[in-house]
Protein backbone atom coordinates (compact mmCIF):
# COMPACT_ATOMS: atom_id res chain seq x y z
CA UNK A 1 0.00 0.00 0.00
CA UNK A 2 1.30 3.71 -0.85
CA UNK A 3 1.62 5.36 2.13
CA UNK A 4 0.70 9.38 1.63
CA UNK A 5 2.75 11.57 3.98
CA UNK A 6 2.06 15.36 5.01
CA UNK A 7 5.74 16.59 5.42
CA UNK A 8 5.14 20.72 6.83
CA UNK A 9 7.71 22.90 5.41
CA UNK A 10 9.52 24.29 8.76
CA UNK A 11 10.07 27.32 6.65
CA UNK A 12 6.90 29.17 7.03
CA UNK A 13 6.57 28.65 10.82
CA UNK A 14 7.34 31.25 13.71
CA UNK A 15 11.12 31.08 14.04
CA UNK A 16 10.33 32.93 17.50
CA UNK A 17 8.78 30.02 18.49
CA UNK A 18 9.65 26.66 16.57
CA UNK A 19 8.71 24.04 19.52
CA UNK A 20 5.18 26.05 19.96
CA UNK A 21 4.43 24.88 15.84
CA UNK A 22 6.32 21.83 15.92
CA UNK A 23 4.30 20.51 18.94
CA UNK A 24 0.68 21.81 16.48
CA UNK A 25 1.31 19.44 13.89
CA UNK A 26 2.63 16.62 15.67
CA UNK A 27 -1.21 17.06 17.91
CA UNK A 28 -2.60 16.63 14.39
CA UNK A 29 -0.75 13.90 13.61
CA UNK A 30 2.20 14.63 11.51
CA UNK A 31 5.51 12.87 11.80
CA UNK A 32 7.59 14.57 8.99
CA UNK A 33 9.34 17.59 9.29
CA UNK A 34 10.22 18.96 5.92
CA UNK A 35 13.81 21.04 6.77
CA UNK A 36 14.71 23.37 3.51
CA UNK A 37 18.60 24.37 3.80
CA UNK A 38 19.28 27.08 1.29
CA UNK A 39 22.68 28.29 0.75
CA UNK A 40 22.51 31.77 -1.42
CA UNK A 41 24.26 30.57 -4.25
CA UNK A 42 22.17 27.36 -5.75
CA UNK A 43 19.09 29.73 -4.74
CA UNK A 44 19.13 33.25 -3.75
CA UNK A 45 17.71 32.80 -0.09
CA UNK A 46 19.79 31.56 2.85
CA UNK A 47 16.93 29.82 5.27
CA UNK A 48 18.48 28.16 8.23
CA UNK A 49 21.82 25.46 9.15
CA UNK A 50 22.95 23.33 11.38
CA UNK A 51 21.97 25.17 15.23
CA UNK A 52 18.85 25.31 14.16
CA UNK A 53 18.78 21.71 13.41
CA UNK A 54 20.03 20.55 15.92
CA UNK A 55 17.93 22.21 18.70
CA UNK A 56 15.10 20.87 16.70
CA UNK A 57 16.49 17.14 16.47
CA UNK A 58 16.15 17.68 20.68
CA UNK A 59 13.02 17.70 20.89
CA UNK A 60 11.16 15.98 18.36
CA UNK A 61 11.15 12.38 16.94
CA UNK A 62 9.65 13.59 13.64
CA UNK A 63 11.10 12.11 10.23
CA UNK A 64 13.90 14.52 9.32
CA UNK A 65 13.02 15.09 6.06
CA UNK A 66 15.88 17.94 4.22
CA UNK A 67 15.45 19.25 1.54
CA UNK A 68 19.59 20.73 0.56
CA UNK A 69 18.96 23.68 -1.62
CA UNK A 70 22.99 23.94 -1.76
CA UNK A 71 25.52 23.91 -4.47
CA UNK A 72 27.83 20.88 -4.10
CA UNK A 73 26.31 19.05 -1.60
CA UNK A 74 28.58 16.07 -0.97
CA UNK A 75 30.81 18.73 1.19
CA UNK A 76 28.14 18.39 4.34
CA UNK A 77 25.73 15.47 3.78
CA UNK A 78 27.60 13.61 6.81
CA UNK A 79 26.89 16.50 8.96
CA UNK A 80 23.33 16.63 7.80
CA UNK A 81 23.14 12.44 8.97
CA UNK A 82 24.90 13.10 12.06
CA UNK A 83 22.54 16.19 13.39
CA UNK A 84 19.39 13.17 12.75
CA UNK A 85 18.72 13.75 8.80
CA UNK A 86 16.23 10.27 8.22
CA UNK A 87 16.42 11.50 4.42
CA UNK A 88 18.90 13.92 2.17
CA UNK A 89 16.99 14.56 -1.03
CA UNK A 90 19.90 16.67 -3.49
CA UNK A 91 18.91 18.43 -6.14
CA UNK A 92 20.50 17.23 -9.52
CA UNK A 93 21.03 20.57 -11.35
CA UNK A 94 23.59 21.17 -7.79
CA UNK A 95 25.69 17.58 -8.67
CA UNK A 96 28.47 17.60 -10.86
CA UNK A 97 28.31 13.63 -9.62
CA UNK A 98 24.77 12.49 -9.19
CA UNK A 99 25.35 9.26 -8.99
CA UNK A 100 27.81 9.28 -6.23
CA UNK A 101 26.11 11.93 -4.22
CA UNK A 102 23.07 9.16 -4.18
CA UNK A 103 25.64 6.70 -2.91
CA UNK A 104 27.06 8.82 -0.36
CA UNK A 105 24.07 9.50 0.81
CA UNK A 106 22.96 5.94 0.92
CA UNK A 107 26.39 4.53 2.63
CA UNK A 108 25.96 7.23 5.15
CA UNK A 109 22.43 5.16 6.52
CA UNK A 110 19.57 7.56 5.30
CA UNK A 111 17.20 7.44 2.80
CA UNK A 112 17.98 9.13 -0.50
CA UNK A 113 16.07 11.50 -2.37
CA UNK A 114 16.47 13.82 -6.11
CA UNK A 115 15.01 17.35 -6.88
CA UNK A 116 14.24 18.76 -10.17
CA UNK A 117 13.67 22.07 -10.39
CA UNK A 118 10.23 22.97 -13.11
CA UNK A 119 12.19 23.49 -16.03
CA UNK A 120 15.19 20.00 -15.60
CA UNK A 121 13.96 17.07 -17.93
CA UNK A 122 12.47 13.67 -15.95
CA UNK A 123 15.54 12.51 -18.18
CA UNK A 124 17.68 14.03 -15.28
CA UNK A 125 16.59 10.30 -13.79
CA UNK A 126 17.21 8.10 -16.29
CA UNK A 127 20.93 6.89 -14.47
CA UNK A 128 19.68 7.49 -10.76
CA UNK A 129 15.80 5.73 -10.70
CA UNK A 130 16.65 2.52 -9.39
CA UNK A 131 18.74 3.55 -6.61
CA UNK A 132 16.59 6.12 -4.82
CA UNK A 133 14.22 6.27 -2.33
CA UNK A 134 12.34 9.40 -3.18
CA UNK A 135 11.60 11.91 -5.97
CA UNK A 136 11.07 15.41 -5.48
CA UNK A 137 9.03 16.89 -8.31
CA UNK A 138 9.60 21.21 -7.57
CA UNK A 139 6.00 22.32 -8.67
CA UNK A 140 7.53 26.12 -7.98
CA UNK A 141 11.00 27.08 -8.46
CA UNK A 142 12.91 27.04 -6.22
CA UNK A 143 14.27 29.43 -2.73
CA UNK A 144 11.08 31.01 -1.42
CA UNK A 145 7.91 29.56 0.68
CA UNK A 146 4.64 31.11 -0.54
CA UNK A 147 5.10 30.53 -4.21
CA UNK A 148 2.12 29.64 -6.42
CA UNK A 149 1.93 25.83 -7.86
CA UNK A 150 2.97 25.60 -11.33
CA UNK A 151 0.15 23.94 -12.98
CA UNK A 152 2.37 22.08 -15.65
CA UNK A 153 4.33 20.19 -13.27
CA UNK A 154 0.94 17.99 -13.01
CA UNK A 155 1.66 16.46 -16.39
CA UNK A 156 5.95 15.89 -15.08
CA UNK A 157 4.55 14.36 -12.01
CA UNK A 158 1.73 11.62 -13.96
CA UNK A 159 5.00 10.86 -16.46
CA UNK A 160 7.00 10.35 -13.92
CA UNK A 161 4.69 8.13 -11.87
CA UNK A 162 4.07 6.46 -14.98
CA UNK A 163 7.93 5.34 -15.18
CA UNK A 164 8.14 4.28 -11.67
CA UNK A 165 5.22 1.86 -12.03
CA UNK A 166 5.84 0.66 -15.51
CA UNK A 167 9.88 -0.48 -14.11
CA UNK A 168 8.56 -1.68 -10.70
CA UNK A 169 10.54 0.86 -8.73
CA UNK A 170 9.76 1.25 -5.34
CA UNK A 171 9.75 5.21 -5.32
CA UNK A 172 8.14 7.70 -3.34
CA UNK A 173 7.33 11.02 -5.56
CA UNK A 174 7.13 14.25 -3.29
CA UNK A 175 5.60 17.54 -4.15
CA UNK A 176 6.97 20.77 -2.68
CA UNK A 177 5.77 24.40 -3.48
CA UNK A 178 2.33 25.57 -3.53
CA UNK A 179 0.80 23.04 -2.04
CA UNK A 180 -2.35 23.37 -0.25
CA UNK A 181 -5.40 21.50 1.30
CA UNK A 182 -7.15 23.05 -1.87
CA UNK A 183 -4.92 21.38 -4.35
CA UNK A 184 -3.89 17.80 -2.79
CA UNK A 185 -5.73 15.78 -4.60
CA UNK A 186 -4.92 16.80 -7.90
CA UNK A 187 -1.31 15.98 -7.09
CA UNK A 188 -2.38 12.89 -5.24
CA UNK A 189 -4.13 11.33 -8.65
CA UNK A 190 -1.22 12.92 -10.67
CA UNK A 191 0.91 10.38 -8.63
CA UNK A 192 2.58 12.18 -5.72
CA UNK A 193 2.18 10.56 -2.23
CA UNK A 194 4.29 12.81 -0.30
CA UNK A 195 3.33 16.68 0.05
CA UNK A 196 5.24 19.15 1.69
CA UNK A 197 3.28 22.41 2.69
CA UNK A 198 5.09 25.12 4.46
CA UNK A 199 2.60 28.52 3.60
CA UNK A 200 -0.62 26.24 3.75
CA UNK A 201 0.12 24.84 7.57
CA UNK A 202 1.91 27.44 9.13
CA UNK A 203 0.82 30.61 10.94
CA UNK A 204 -2.85 30.60 12.54
CA UNK A 205 -4.54 27.81 13.25
CA UNK A 206 -1.80 25.64 12.42
CA UNK A 207 -2.99 22.61 14.40
CA UNK A 208 -6.44 22.52 12.47
CA UNK A 209 -4.89 23.13 9.12
CA UNK A 210 -2.87 20.49 9.64
CA UNK A 211 -5.39 18.07 10.58
CA UNK A 212 -7.68 19.41 7.50
CA UNK A 213 -4.99 18.86 5.30
CA UNK A 214 -4.30 14.97 6.64
CA UNK A 215 -7.58 14.36 6.38
CA UNK A 216 -7.48 14.87 2.62
CA UNK A 217 -4.97 11.85 2.35
CA UNK A 218 -6.16 9.34 4.53
C1 LIG B 1 10.84 26.33 -1.53
C2 LIG B 1 10.95 25.26 -0.48
C3 LIG B 1 9.65 24.82 0.07
C4 LIG B 1 8.82 25.91 0.71
C5 LIG B 1 7.39 25.57 0.38
O1 LIG B 1 12.00 26.45 -2.21
O2 LIG B 1 11.60 24.12 -0.99
O3 LIG B 1 9.76 23.69 0.90
O4 LIG B 1 8.97 26.02 2.10
O5 LIG B 1 6.59 26.61 0.79
P1 LIG B 1 5.06 26.74 0.37
O6 LIG B 1 4.37 25.47 0.82
O7 LIG B 1 4.63 27.94 1.11
O8 LIG B 1 5.03 26.91 -1.12
ZN1 LIG C 1 11.52 22.25 0.22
Amino acid sequence: MRKYILSPSLLAADFNNLEKDIRSIEKAGVTYLHLDIMDGMFVPSYSFGFPVLNSIRQITDCFFDVHLMIENPDRYLKDFVELGADSITVHAEACKHLDRTVQSIRELGAKVGVALNPATPLSALDWVLDKIDMVLIMTVNPGFGGQKFIPSMLDKISELKSIIDEKGYDVDIQVDGGISSQNVEVVMNAGANVFVAGSAIFGENTEEKAREFMDKIK
